[in-house]
This record gives C-alpha cells, structure tokens and sequence, in this order.
C-alpha cells in the first residue's frame, strides 16, 4: 500500500501526520511512503530525514497514494482532489463536520476518524485524543505558570517565604490529569474535579484533592461523561463561583463529544476570583468553559487573565507529531497488515473508526 504524507494547510497546524522514525518502520513492513516536501518542517522533521527513513519527497500526494494520512480534515479542494477508494485517515471531527463527511462520502473515499476509534483496550496505541490531550495539558499548565504573575512552588529565601499558587484543574480526562501531574511537578497545591466520580482516585493519586461540589454525571459505556441537565449546570456555576476566590489558577478542560463545551464558569465567577488569577480554557476549540472566554485570544477581565488559546497540541509540534504518527500507524498496520490493505468491517475498531460506510457495505 503506498501511503501519502501531505503538508497540512489549516492555518497555524504545525503537526505531521508521520515522521521519520514512522516512516522507517512502515517502509520496513511493507508500505511505500510519499511525502510532501516539507510537509514536516514545521514540526522539526526536515525532508533529509524523511528521505533517510526510506519516503520519497513529492511536490503533492493526493490522488497519487491510496492512503492518505492527515491531521486535520481535508478542506473541500484538498477532497475534490482524493479518488473513489483511497483511504483517508485524520481527526475528521465526525460528529461536528456532517458536509465535511457527506463530501468525503459521495467522493467515494474510505475515511477513518481518529476521533472514532473506540476506546477499547486493544486500540490504545491508536487513541490519538489521549496523545494529543496529554500535550495540551502539559501545554495548559505551563500557561498557566507563565502568565501567572506569581510563583507556583512554595519558596523560602532571604526575603522571606513565598506561598505556593493553588491550582483548579476542571474535567480530569486525559488533559485534567496531566494539567494536574504538571502544576504538581511545577510545585503547586492543586486540586481537581470531575462531575465522573470515578476520577476522584486518579485525582487523589496524583497528589491532589478532589474538590467535591456534589454534582455527577452518568457515564457512557465510553468512559465519557453524560451533559449536565440544565438545573445540575446551574449548581454547578453556582458552587463554582463560590469556590473560584481561594484560586490562584483555573485550568478548565470540560468536554462533552460532539456537543459544544459545558459552561462552568459565569462572568460573576471570573469577577469574584482575585486581580492577576488566571484561567486557561482548554476547552476554548470547542467553544470553552467559561463565558468569557474568547476562543483563539487572551484577553484580561478585571484583572483576571483568561488564555483561550486554541489546538495547543500544535504549539509543541514535535512531540504532538510523534506521538500522533505512533497512533496512526497502528491503524494503519491495523487496516492494511503486512503493508496490504485488508478492511475487516466485522472489527469492531475498523468499523467503528470507518465513518463514510455506506449502509450497503456493511
Ligand atoms: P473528554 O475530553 O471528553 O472530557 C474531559 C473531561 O471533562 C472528562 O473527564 C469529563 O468527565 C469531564 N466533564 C464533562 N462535563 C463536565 C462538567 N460539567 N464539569 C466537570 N467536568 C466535566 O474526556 P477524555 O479526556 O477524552 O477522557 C474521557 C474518558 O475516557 C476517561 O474516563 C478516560 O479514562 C477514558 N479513556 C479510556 C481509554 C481507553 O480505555 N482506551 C483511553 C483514554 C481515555
């Protein structure tokens, strides 16, 4: 199977869908892979080194390679170039883009979402949502550090002893956790919550208290948590505006799949938390967790930063890359073992990642 590694072209995407050390092992088992001149630079992959691992360099690989591995969804020009039957694979936001899906299926093309790749234990290696929300954690907390006009450790010098920030991490998903385990490393007091009780021990296990605001969600078979009715989200923002003043920090990453990002956070909340606090929404691709949040922007309120940043993953390119490759190569040798492409639609990860099927084809 020939697989193509196009530059992506939404603006500010810095990531790779394959790098080198990727590459080396596919071309080892069997695929070829083309790759686009400096497809990686970007994110430090330079085309020597794709070259090295055994790619060939093109001016452009859609419609010259029968897989095609993304990033991000293909614009409609980026589709109109695909053929009937290529393989497409990336985040291809299933469940917020239905043209996008529609133009991919009346194209023709095989498209497996990274996003719908269920969350079973043999499909961990695939599970780029986790990759890639481990880097916006991290990413989310040393934000936070660094526009906090504050330390985060506690200090005990000359001039006298500083206290350490204390931190809030909302939603301990995959990014809550590692937002937590960071701000902990960076020395801070931190406490997490989850409306998922299940969370408190992975919490309390990182060295943080689970603040609890007697407020739970039903969880999907999934793992993911239900949407809040209306009356359980309005105790919610009001136990939150409550408890906000005693933070230094707010790390929000709340997200339902699918469904614009909860609102945890009112403006009243933000005015009651103290001048120089900070919140970074991680939740800001999807709308955000707080009502003040203006997606793509750092704005300040009051006194109150609030980075609203958006696809942090692609701030730290290499790693997002690396680590995104990994993923998409175990798809890939998933769908085409031995570098031949052999769709299995009774597998359960194969045809629940496959979202341009046709109902006859199944
Ligand atoms: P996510 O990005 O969809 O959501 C982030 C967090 O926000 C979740 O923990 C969710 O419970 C929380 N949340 C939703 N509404 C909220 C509200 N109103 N207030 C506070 N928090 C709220 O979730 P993510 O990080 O993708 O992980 C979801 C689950 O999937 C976790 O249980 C995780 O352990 C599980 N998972 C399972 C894997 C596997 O078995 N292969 C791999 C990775 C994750």
């Amino acid at each position: 199977m020939r697989i193509g590694v196009p530059k992506e072209t939404m603006p500010g995407e810095r990531r790779v869908a394959l790098v080198p050390e990727i590459v080396s092992r596919l071309t080892g088992s069997g695929f070829d892979v083309l790759v686009e001149k400096g497809a990686g630079v970007e994110a430090s992959f330079l085309d020597a080194a794709f070259s090295e691992a055994g790619a060939s360099l093109v001016d452009g690989v859609l419609g010259q390679a029968e897989g095609i591995v993304k990033v991000q969804k293909p614009t409609a020009e980026e589709t109109g170039r695909l053929r009937q039957g290529d393989v497409l694979i990336g985040f291809l936001q299933p469940l917020t883009d239905r043209e996008g899906i529609d133009r991919l299926t009346a194209a023709g093309v095989v498209a497996f979402a990274m996003e719908s790749i269920p969350r079973i234990t043999r499909a961990q290696p695939m599970d780029a949502l986790s990759s890639q929300a481990t880097v916006s954690g991290y990413k989310g907390a040393l934000l936070a550090a660094d526009r906090l006009p504050r330390f985060f450790p506690m200090l005990t010098t000359a001039a006298g002893t500083v206290p350490p920030a204390k931190v809030l991490v909302l939603g301990a998903g995959v990014a809550g956790l590692q937002a937590i385990a960071t701000a902990r490393r960076l020395g801070a007091v931190v406490s997490g919550f989850d409306v998922r009780p299940v969370v408190r021990e992975q919490v309390e296990s990182l060295g943080a208290t689970f603040l609890d605001l007697c407020i739970r969600a039903e969880e999907t078979a999934g793992g993911y948590a239900t949407e809040l009715t209306p009356e359980q989200q309005a105790q919610q923002q009001a136990a939150l505006e409550q408890r906000l003043p005693d933070f230094d920090v707010v790390i929000t990453t709340a997200a339902i799949p699918g469904r614009p990002a909860p609102k945890l956070i009112p403006a009243a909340a933000v005015r009651a938390m103290r001048p120089g606090s900070v919140i970074v929404d991680l939740a800001a691709d999807t709308g955000g967790n707080c009502e003040l949040t203006k997606p793509g922007e750092e704005t300040v309120e009051g006194g109150v930063s609030i980075v609203g940043l958006t696809n942090l993953p692609s701030t730290m390119p290499t790693h997002a890359s690396q680590l995104y490759a990994r993923n998409v190569a175990a798809l890939l040798t998933h769908l085409a073992p031995e570098g031949e492409l052999k769709l299995d639609f009774s597998d359960e990860i194969t045809a629940g990642a496959c979202v341009t099927r046709k109902e006859e084809s199944a």
